[in-house]
């Protein structure tokens, strides 16, 4: 398996930082840069190698997309609407390089790495400078400093399947880190094109992970999300090492708060469930996308679990860890679904009791197999089902909320609280907003919060007063 993979040297990464100093040195290079992200929170991740890379080439942040010297659209492409809503915004600043022509545009992501969109940006969008792939991240000061050479660079027959180590990285967050433990998938859903941009499976080997982790604690980093498309199956193409043993390290290590994102319900191994259980860093919430309640349907998405499975999986780590809070990822009306199906899904949420889910309406991916698979559900109806299902966990969500009062939770303070003054504003274990009275000197730190009272998908509190009496010795 691992032979698809293209591991870039440090060689390549010391070649790049050479293009980059070189644009650093030259003296009518781009001064400002803006990012524009789409997509989850691997895109997320990805800006922010983008941006530390764009810091190492001398520019710096633009106070707005309209002002940047160079903009560059880090899209998504999961759904139809993700990508029309990337290129209409890349439409769109063909308008303002209209009068401002020597911005450079750039398109990056998963939606450059389909099928006949590299010929589409050269053909139809002429006005776009530079283009790249999920696998060519590392290669951007070369395409820019191509780009300011030549006038344009747009990278066809992309590779997607690379494995990059030592990029530099500008975090958007002071106290919340991200870390990619993997990237790629193997699991072909049937509905999903992440294979098929992201390229294959592979896994970061542990000690670079824990290097990573080791800097960010240096750095007073307090929480820790651990990033793949299916991280519970990290390490079974290293062989020697599993995601439950790198949770365990990275537990010992002492981080302060730690997460993760996506598991696979199919992979969510009793050896996974125990640790859970068993770690100090981990916070008690889980993703764990379940699609579909029809066993029919879980079955034409190629998701390799039943309704049964998956509700023992959640019994089984409800047992392990009461307090744990879980949340989902839904589609509905997918090619065939019948009402009866979509009733299931609809009792299986009934029977798991979210905390909260993300809801999607099918969207047909080309190239992939449900694309072409029979019985597509009229809008109408699909609407009629994302809001019947939307009802249903919202109802859900403020009983889950209301179970939570009187309860203590540790709150990771984010910010001051948008709306009311005074108030403090940040995220539970669980993953749930907060809001609270207190000083701005909390920002940042991790403190106990008594839940009081519920807001719309958000909790009220009180800060316990031992915490403030500490805070004044
Ligand atoms: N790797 C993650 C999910 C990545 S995509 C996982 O396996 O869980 C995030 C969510 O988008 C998916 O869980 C799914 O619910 C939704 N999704 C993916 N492809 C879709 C499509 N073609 N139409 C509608 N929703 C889709
Ligand atoms: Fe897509 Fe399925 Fe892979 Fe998730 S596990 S990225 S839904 S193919
Ligand atoms: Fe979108 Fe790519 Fe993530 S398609 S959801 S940005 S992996």
């Amino acid at each position: 398996m691992r032979e698809e993979i293209v591991l870039i040297s440090p060689e390549e990464i010391e070649h790049q930082k050479e293009f980059a100093l070189k644009i650093q040195g030259m003296a009518d290079r781009p001064q400002t840069f803006h990012i524009v992200t789409y997509g989850c929170q691997m895109n997320a991740h990805d800006s922010e190698k983008l941006s530390g890379m764009l810091l190492s080439m001398g520019l710096s942040p633009a106070a707005s997309r309209e002002e940047a010297d160079v903009v560059l659209f880090n899209t998504c492409c999961i759904r139809d609407n993700a990508q029309r809503k990337a290129l209409g915004n890349i439409l769109w600043l063909k308008e303002v390089k209209k009068k401002r022509p020597d911005m450079l545009v750039g398109v990056c992501g998963c939606m450059m790495q389909q099928k006949g969109m590299a010929d589409k940006i050269l053909k139809q969008y002429p006005f776009v400078d530079f283009a790249f792939g999920t696998g060519n991240i590392h290669q951007l000061p070369e395409i820019l400093l191509n780009t300011l050479e030549t006038g344009r660079d747009i990278r066809v027959g992309l590779t997607d399947s690379t494995l990059v180590e030592g990029l530099p990285t500008q975090r958007e967050s002071r106290t919340k880190a991200y870390i990619t433990v993997m990237q790629g998938c193997n699991n072909y859903c049937s509905y999903c094109i992440v294979p098929y941009v992201r390229g294959r499976e592979r896994s970061r080997d542990e000690k670079d992970i824990l290097r990573d982790a080791e800097a960010l604690l240096q750095d007073g980093v307090q929480e820790i999300m651990l990033l793949g498309q299916n991280v519970n199956s990290y390490g079974t193409d290293l062989g020697g090492t599993s995601f439950p043993s790198l949770l365990r390290k990275l537990d010992e290590m002492g981080v302060p708060r730690l997460r993760f994102m996506t598991s696979h319900p199919k992979d969510l191994s009793d050896e996974l469930i125990e640790e859970i259980a068993r770690s100090r860093a981990l916070c008690p919430h889980l993703h764990l996308p379940v699609q579909s309640g029809s066993d029919r349907v879980l079955r034409e998405m190629n998701r390799r679990y039943t309704a049964q499975q998956y509700l023992q999986k959640v019994d089984k780590l409800r047992k392990a860890k009461p307090d744990i809070g879980l949340t989902t990822d839904i589609i509905v009306a997918f090619p065939g679904e019948t009402r009866e199906e979509f009733q299931d899904t609809l009792d299986l949420v009934r029977k798991v009791r979210y905390d909260s889910a993300f809801t999607f309406v099918f969207s047909p991916r080309a190239g992939t197999r449900a694309d072409t698979l029979p019985g597509r559900v009229p809008p109408q109806e699909a609407s009629q089902r994302i809001e019947e299902l939307i009802a249903l966990q919202e109802s859900i969500t403020k009983e889950m909320l209301t179970s939570l009062v009187g309860q203590t939770h540790q709150v990771l303070v984010e910010g001051k609280a948008r709306r009311s003054q005074g108030q403090l504003t940040g995220k539970s274990g669980r993953n749930i907003s907060v809001n609270f009275a207190g000083g701005e000197h909390l920002i940042d730190t991790i403190v106990p919060v008594t839940i009081t009272d519920i807001g719309a998908n958000t909790l009220r509190g009180q800060i316990q007063e031992t915490t403030i009496e500490g805070e004044k010795q």
